[in-house]
């Protein structure tokens, strides 16, 4: 077993903050520190250990991907709107060089035509979309086994 290779950096991007007053036939009536504590809970469950990080602010966001390469083994991301544009965050994500994984609450692909392009998915090693809370319990299963698996 990888006991070692157990941190999950869960990252949210801008407007994630809000969840709770979004539109909840998208996104769910958790707020971010429910959902973020129904992660914790379930990636104990699988040996896994989160750290969380929000930010509206894309430098931040950028900053804290910078740091990420020493402190954790994986990520699971969900960057808000900043996935259908930002360049800047593609780049530290592929700074970061570690295991990521792209997951959105709404089926993004099903939304607007702006919402289908991702500039991170071709760097993250799985999409999870669509299925609301439930997609991260989907994705901490996926992480584990990229984890087990020696995934880079
Ligand atoms: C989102 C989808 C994005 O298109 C949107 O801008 C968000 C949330 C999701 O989790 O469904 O803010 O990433």
């Amino acid at each position: 077993m990888t006991e070692s290779r157990n941190r999950i950096a869960v990252m949210h991007g801008v407007n994630l903050d809000q969840l709770g007053r979004r539109d909840p036939a998208l996104y769910g009536t958790l707020t971010l520190a429910e959902l973020e504590q129904r992660i914790a809970t379930e990636a104990g469950e699988l040996g896994l250990r989160t750290s969380f990080f929000q930010s509206n602010y894309e430098g931040a966001f950028v900053e804290r991907l910078h740091e990420l390469r020493d402190e954790a083994d994986a990520i699971l991301l969900n960057p808000g709107a900043w996935t259908h544009y930002a360049w800047a965050i593609r780049d530290a994500l592929e700074i970061a060089a570690l295991p990521a994984l792209e997951i959105h609450l709404s089926d993004v692909q099903s939304r607007e035509a702006w919402r289908r392009t991702s500039v991170i998915g071709d760097l993250c090693f799985a999409t999870v979309s669509g299925r609301g809370p439930d997609g991260y319990t989907d994705a901490l299963k996926l992480l584990r086994e990229e984890l087990d698996r020696g995934g880079s």
